[in-house]
């Protein structure tokens, strides 16, 4: 077995709450998206992975799930929810769900049976202790372990004190879960992104996260007959290479794929570093993009390539010096990422070149990390200093609602947004951009179906940028054809290449020359046949 047949997915991911608001409260719902399908599939997506839409209390925005099988009020019923999957399916888009296999929230009714007592049937359903075990700490602050009064012991939170993890040794929590995969899989779905997949096993002695049932865990989820069709991706902080093996080979029979993050600029001492203008390194971002390339094609693993997600401010933005420049930075990541050799993930704003917002009141973001953040370090920075690492760390830069038009709010919605719209929404919209000359979004259709050809989808990735900085230069070659993808980051540059250039293929700027020995534009992206 193999995964190949992946290959040829281009997944688009939508964030509920913040994509379109189709019943006038302010908040993004189901109906929205399937009004919203049509862009995604003249986009050229075939699958959508959709952020959590289940029942929550929406502390950390649907990842506190109360209730695995049903829709969250706010955004409608589980009639409306079939009604997009059916559309979805109609239109030849799959539907990947995202399982939050960690933790649940503390008001789902397996919390709140198991902290009555030692003797319910829910009592091992978490990790309960008497004095905590070690000193972990909690990804939103403070310490991971919480008292509760009624149990009168500590339970485990990774995150919000109010998402208590799971206790995987205990083998009803894991038929839990497999009833969980299957209720959606029998309801159509094609796959599941998984949530912090690599925290599900502990070693209480050690750090938290790849415990040792890790692997049995996974296969015990998804190797079974039942999920062995679906598309699934792990999120997975993980750059040990056996590691990577592990954890997505189709010998392996655990994941199709991962998320993992070492290509985001590592020398960042932590998400909110106060280094407002300093902009990603993407000559390393670039080393890390040919690791993985080389060693997914050895393997034969399948590498998944994203810039953008749900947790992490816009890479445009910190990739951008010149706001002048904003389609030709947004086109030229798209092309330097896109036609590598994977499956693609591309969130939402991103094929319109959205930005960051910056915002100095602490009252404009809705997130509960950065807000946290915001109150365990008022003793060290002033406030002016803490707004803006906030403004430029927050996971909220990637969750203010999608731009669609001139109209009131963005054309997000008619009534008063949960969170701040983005602050240039009345330039920055899908309506300006798709009849703008130099359109973002014309330029990732034209993209995404380029590289639905076999050529991008099967070929070899071979790195040609040899000593050269500043640049990423790689070829994809299938048989006879071979393609040449130049990318300059930033300042124009004299590049000279070994080969010789049959015709352009696809630039972001109009008057490319097909000349092996030329000046190549602040961020231009040229992309040639080549002999
Ligand atoms: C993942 C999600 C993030 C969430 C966390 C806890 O990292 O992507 O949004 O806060 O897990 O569920
Ligand atoms: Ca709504």
């Amino acid at each position: 077995m193999n995964y190949d047949h992946f290959l040829n997915w281009n997944i688009y991911q939508i964030y509920p709450r913040s994509f379109f608001d189709s019943n006038k409260d302010g908040i993004g719902d189901l109906n929205g998206i399937t009004a919203k399908l049509e862009h995604l599939k003249e986009l050229g997506i075939n699958a959508v992975w959709l952020s959590p839409c289940f029942k929550s209390p929406n502390d950390d925005n649907g990842y506190d799930i109360s209730d695995y099988y049903d829709i969250m009020d706010e955004f409608g019923t589980m009639e409306d929810w079939k009604k997009m999957i059916d559309k979805m399916h109609l239109l030849g888009i799959r539907l990947i769900m995202d399982l939050v296999p960690n933790h649940t929230s503390t008001a789902h009714r397996y919390f709140q049976s198991s902290r009555q007592g030692k003797d319910n049937p829910y009592s091992d359903y978490y990790y309960w202790f008497d004095t905590p075990p070690n000193d972990w700490k909690a990804a939103f602050g403070g310490s991971a372990w919480q008292y509760d009064d009624l149990r009168k012991q500590y339970y485990l939170h990774s995150y919000a004190i109010s998402q208590a993890d799971l206790n995987w040794n205990n083998p009803m929590v894991r038929t839990e879960m497999k009833k969980i995969i299957d209720f959606w899989v029998n309801l159509g779905v094609d796959g599941f992104r998984i949530d912090v997949i690599d925290q599900i096993s502990k070693d209480f002695s050690g750090n938290n996260g790849f415990g040792p049932h890790l692997h049995s865990y996974i296969r015990e989820m998804f190797g079974r007959e039942e999920t062995k069709h679906l598309f699934t991706v792990g999120e997975c902080g993980v750059d040990d290479e056996e590691e990577v093996i592990n954890h997505a080979h189709p010998k392996r029979k655990e994941l199709v794929t991962l998320f993992q993050f070492d290509h985001f600029d590592k020398a960042r001492t932590g998400k909110f570093a106060f280094d407002k203008d300093r902009k990603y390194d993407l000559n390393r971002t670039r080393e890390t993009l040919i690791k993985w390339q080389e060693f997914s094609q050895k393997e034969g693993l399948l590498y998944s390539i994203f810039t953008d997600n749900h947790d992490q401010p816009r890479f445009l933005s910190r990739t951008l010096d010149q706001s002048a420049l904003r389609y030709e930075c947004a086109t030229m990541l798209a092309t330097m990422f896109y036609l590598l050799k994977g499956i693609p993930f591309i969130y939402q704003g991103q094929e319109i070149g959205v930005l960051n917002s910056t915002y100095y009141d602490l009252d404009s973001y809705r997130d509960i990390e950065g807000i946290n953040y915001f109150h365990d370090n008022e003793m060290h920075f002033s406030s002016i200093e803490l707004m803006e690492m906030i403004a430029n760390g927050s996971r909220d830069n990637a969750r203010r609602p999608m731009p669609w038009s001139n109209n009131r709010n963005g054309g997000f919605s008619e009534a008063t947004p949960w969170i701040p719209v983005n602050l240039d929404c009345e330039h920055i919209n899908v309506e300006n951009d798709r009849k703008a000359e130099k359109s973002i979004y014309s330029y990732y259709q034209k993209l995404l179906a380029f590289r639905k050809k076999r050529l991008f989808i099967e070929g070899t990735f071979i790195n040609r940028t040899g000593a050269r900085s500043n640049c990423f230069i790689y070829e994809r070659h299938l048989n006879d054809e071979r393609v040449l993808v130049v990318v300059n980051f930033d300042k124009p540059q004299i590049i000279h290449l070994d080969n010789s250039i049959k015709e352009v293929l696809i630039s972001n700027y109009l008057d490319a020359l097909h000349q092996s020995h030329r000046l190549y534009q602040p961020y231009e992206t040229t992309v040639y046949k080549i002999n």
